[in-house]
């Protein structure tokens, strides 16, 4: 069973488990001991089957039990063990139960659905506060009722002793429980350090002085035999129509959706003035994928002031990477990515020679309409058969799209615009890309047709004749294992400077000032989450565990990453350098990098509502200066 599949399980189960036990107290309550009997039999079976589960799902990784492990199982069986004490021989000959008794069983519920709340909305890692919380959540339940189950009539006889003695027993939780409640409630406002420096040692004055990341910028020459390539983009307010004349309320860049296409050939200098002529939320332009200076990078807040309505930004980068990459805003992005703020940016080697035919498709949705470019139609080009072709997939949508390619053999020449090496020749295999994500597929046009199906459905049509090959519901090709191996300056075993781990999940969080049910990394929501310190020349690893129910793709700024390994497997194909890479419920991924290009970076959620919902830090280099304070309501 997968990682992803045994903690939903266990969520079940954990339910489960409180509802036998809640209904044992209730039926018990009403005088059927019979029936509370089987309930109580039934909460003993689901304890156990819980305390398997966590077994199995701590052989997947301490990330996805901690707080089962140290705080929600604990509670259960010492609640569980209370209850089977003070109620077995009354179960067993079906007599009535006192109320301690009844409130016994009602506190093994309490105690199951604490456990599931706790995992539910707080998580990994497990804090004091929530301990705290928790503890006092199932004591006060308890008292409750206790209250409650207690003799109504002063007058009943009752033993004077027992009376006292339960009375300060009461009070006695009562007070311990309002005490953790409070001590919880306190914790939960102490700041979280501000910086994780990831086993390594972060400079002595981490807010002091240093180079600020503006003056962080891109070369000023191209090189040797390259030209200089001027654009002027200007972001505004657009009526577009799709093919089908489906009509958009876009935010675009000059008018067109996507923006306009930028090319390159590797070498030359990519000059864009960037304006904004009417978004009044600003704009500024992020280079997916593209390691350029971090002065360069389009991060508002960080590596620039936004540009807001009537205002300008230039950007200048040697285009020293070939491939395929795309630009898109990082203000407020989850809404201006999704109305229409970004383009593809292509760049060729200088070198080779073209592919005969040779698409750059990048998918989108409108208004849940999904179209390549403009086209929410089946776009059809002309191929003749022998020819190259090259077809670029572009996914700039928050969610993953499966591709399929019907009627020829292909390769995956590329991930994420790093080519891959030896490509083997393969046929009849989906492809699933990330948000964000690129794979460049190549082949020679048989004689025949080619289709290229995104999600099930036919969008490309190449070559004529008649009727499209037939798709199949194909298994996925895993990047993982495919095409060589070749060398590579780090894997599992390299000793690492700095080693981060970031664990995805959903819980209660403050995000940006606000408290919410948020995307969190570590417990924590954006911009609490410590920033993630590394120094020039380090070798840094990234552990990234998902405990969540959603896939994160997830993507860091400024630098392409190679994969290590997913779910302690070592990747075994060729080097898989990505920039976004999914990592899907359950998950667990050990990707690596060298610190070579020196600034203040986002790191973050490429499912840019998850983003917004605070999923997103910065891993910065010692000695540079972030923009101080971000002005012009900086918002990613
Ligand atoms: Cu396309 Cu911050 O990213
Ligand atoms: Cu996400």
């Amino acid at each position: 069973m997968s990682t992803g599949q045994l903690v939903v399980l266990d969520h079940v189960v954990a339910v489960l488990t409180g509802a036998l036990w809640l209904a044992a107290g209730a039926v018990a309550a009403a005088g059927r001991t019979r029936v509370a009997a089987g309930l109580a039999a039934g909460g003993v079976l689901a304890v156990a089957g819980r305390l398997v589960l966590v077994a199995v799902l701590a052989d997947r990784g301490w990330w996805f039990v901690q707080e089962k492990v140290l705080l929600g199982l604990p509670l259960l069986v010492v609640t569980v063990a209370a209850a089977a004490a003070l109620t077995w021989r009354s179960l067993l000959r079906g007599g009535p139960l006192s109320p301690g008794a009844v409130t016994a069983l009602f506190a093994a519920g309490y105690a199951a659905l604490a456990g599931f709340v706790v995992t539910y909305v707080g998580g990994y890692p497990l804090t004091w506060s929530v301990t705290l919380l928790a503890v006092a959540g199932v004591g006060g339940a308890v008292l409750l009722t206790a209250q409650v189950m207690a003799p109504a009539d002063d007058t009943a006889p009752a033993d004077e002793t027992t009376t006292v003695g339960m009375l300060s027993r009461r009070r006695l939780l009562g007070i311990a429980a309002a005490g953790a409640g409070a001590a919880g409630v306190g914790l939960a406002f102490v700041r979280a350090p501000s910086i994780d420096a990831g086993g390594g040692v972060a400079a002595a004055d981490p807010s002091g002085h240093g180079t600020p990341v503006t003056d962080l910028r891109g070369a000023t020459t191209p090189a040797a035999g390259g030209t200089v390539r001027p654009y002027t983009v200007t972001a505004r307010t657009a009526t577009v129509a799709l093919t089908s004349g489906h009509e958009v309320d876009a935010w675009t860049f000059d008018g067109r959706l996507p923006g306009p296409p930028l090319t390159a050939v590797q070498g030359d200098l990519v000059e864009v003035r960037l304006r904004n002529e009417d978004i009044d939320d600003g704009v500024t332009i992020h280079w997916h994928g593209y390691d350029v200076a971090c002065g360069e990078d389009g991060a508002p807040g960080t590596t620039q002031d936004v540009v807001s309505r009537g205002a300008e930004f230039g950007y200048r980068f040697r285009a020293d990477q070939a491939g395929t990459f795309w630009y898109h805003t990082h203000q407020v992005s989850h809404t201006g990515v999704r109305r229409g703020l970004y383009g593809t940016l292509v760049v060729t080697p200088r070198d080779a020679e073209p592919a005969d035919v040779d698409l750059v498709l990048p998918v989108h949705t409108y208004d849940g309409v999904v179209a390549i470019g403009d086209d929410d139609g089946v776009l059809e080009e002309a191929a003749e058969p022998g020819a190259s072709v090259r077809l670029r997939l572009l996914n700039t949508d928050s969610e993953p799209h499966r591709f399929g390619l019907a009627g020829t053999a292909f390769r995956l020449a590329a991930v994420d615009g790093r080519d891959v090496h030896e490509p083997g020749e393969v046929s009849e295999r989906a492809l699933r890309l990330p948000a964000g994500g690129r794979y460049d597929l190549v082949f020679t046009m048989p004689s025949g047709p080619v289709a290229l199906t995104v999600d099930g459905e036919v969008r490309l049509r190449l070559g004529g004749g008649d009727g499209d090959p037939a798709p199949g519901d194909w298994p996925e090709l895993d990047p993982l294992h495919y095409g060589a191996p070749a060398e590579v300056p780090f894997t599992l075993d390299t000793r690492f400077d700095r080693h981060f781990s970031m664990v995805l999940d959903r819980g209660a969080a403050m995000v940006d000032g606000r408290p919410a049910f948020a995307q969190t990394v570590n417990g924590r929501g954006h911009p609490s989450i410590p920033e993630q310190v590394v120094a020039e020349g380090d070798l840094v690893r990234f552990t990234v565990v998902n405990r969540s129910l959603e896939t994160h793709p997830w993507h860091l700024h400024g630098h392409g990453v190679l994969v290590l390994a997913r779910d302690g497997r070592a990747a075994t194909g060729s080097p898989l350098w990505v920039d976004t890479f999914d990592v899907r419920p359950g998950e667990v991924w050990d990707v690596a990098f060298a610190a070579d290009n020196p600034g203040v970076w986002m790191n973050h959620c490429h499912n840019l509502p998850h983003a917004d919902q605070g999923m997103m830090l910065q891993l910065r280099y010692d000695g540079v200066t972030g923009l101080a304070g971000g002005h012009g309501h900086a918002r990613h």
